[in-house]
């Protein structure tokens, strides 16, 4: 199985991308770190304890970040709701359980020294702890497998015009880990917006085999609504972004990659956050591009979908 560290912001889709790390076989999730991003970092770490301790996980939490790197904190509290994890109806239930000890990029730089080449980070908030630890320790770098990551866009942004959420959030943090030359594969929003919950999807969450099938089922509910609520697009479903990192590293043969030059915008008056993405294809230019990430341009979105279904026991 492949070894991995989860780096997360709870949230709806961070919450299906821990039970999906959780539930799949080929997968080894062996900490999960929290960062601030959807909501502050005591509610993004308190909403990681309480999904791995309802489905009885004893995977260790780690808290990170409590503020982005330069620029102010912002949250999503507005989609996610107060608590960063709202629902419809019944919750999740509340554990005594709190944080390990350790700090997210004091574990991060730990594990990945003691596993050379072996874990696989998968980050789906902003990088803000990813790019603490790099600067501890620059060869934090060579020793992660890869860090596959959900944010960016090589199309519209969510948050503005032009940047994705998790990148706005801290772009200075993003633009570090993506200048460090750790091997990235990148989950953009043109990518995610491919891969739509639907109401069918919840309904079977509902009629699963989960123990807290109603409750999950009830968080996916608020999800779909707020997506209706800002985009209006209740029919289409509501893009899954979170979960596709991790559906990655669990089956890449879903996904078909693209190398790209890909730089963050930390300077734009309108741009601020924006991964900009050189997919061009003129030979001339190829000299002087340095791809630095992989980027995710198509996936077998049935298949995802089907994936997480499964994993929130449908
Ligand atoms: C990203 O922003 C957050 O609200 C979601 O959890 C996801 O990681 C999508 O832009
Ligand atoms: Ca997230």
């Amino acid at each position: 199985p492949e070894r991995l560290i989860l780096d997360c912001d709870p949230g709806h889709d961070d919450m299906a991308a821990i039970l999906l790390a959780l539930r799949h076989p080929r997968l080894r999730p062996e900490a999960v770190t929290t960062v601030a991003g959807n909501a502050p970092l005591e509610k993004t770490t308190r909403n990681a304890l309480r999904i791995l301790r309802a489905v009885g996980s004893d995977v260790p939490v780690h808290a990170g970040a409590a503020r982005p790197l330069v620029r102010d904190p912002v949250d999503a509290l507005s989609f996610h709701g107060e608590s960063g994890l709202d629902t419809v109806g019944e919750g999740l239930p509340s554990t005594e359980t709190g944080p390990d000890p350790e700090g997210a990029a004091e574990t991060l730089l730990r594990r990945a020294s003691g596993a050379p080449g072996e874990l696989t980070l998968v980050v789906t908030g902003p990088m803000t702890n990813v790019a603490l630890a790099l600067r501890l320790r620059p060869g934090l770098a060579q020793q992660l497998k890869r860090i596959v990551f959900m944010g960016g866009s090589a199309g519209p942004g969510n948050v503005t015009a032009a940047a994705e959420f998790n990148i706005w959030a801290d772009a200075e943090a993003a633009r570090i880990v993506l200048e460090s030359g750790v091997p990235l594969v990148m989950m953009g929003l043109h990518l995610t917006h491919q891969v739509r919950l639907t109401r069918r999807h919840v309904e079977r969450v509902r009629r699963g085999r989960s123990p807290i099938a109603g409750a999950l089922a009830d968080l996916l509910s608020f999800y779909l609504q707020t997506t209706a609520r800002h985009f209006g697009e209740e029919e289409i479903g509501a893009p899954l972004h979170d979960p596709c990192a991790v559906a990655f590293v669990a089956a890449p043969e879903l996904f078909e990659l693209e190398p790209m030059e890909v730089r963050v915008e930390t300077r734009g008056e309108q741009t601020y956050g924006m991964t900009v993405c050189d997919g061009r294809r003129m030979p001339a230019d190829r000299e002087s591009r340095r791809p630095n990430v992989q980027v995710a341009m198509r996936v077998d979105a049935e298949a995802v979908l089907e994936m997480v279904v499964r994993a929130l026991g449908g």
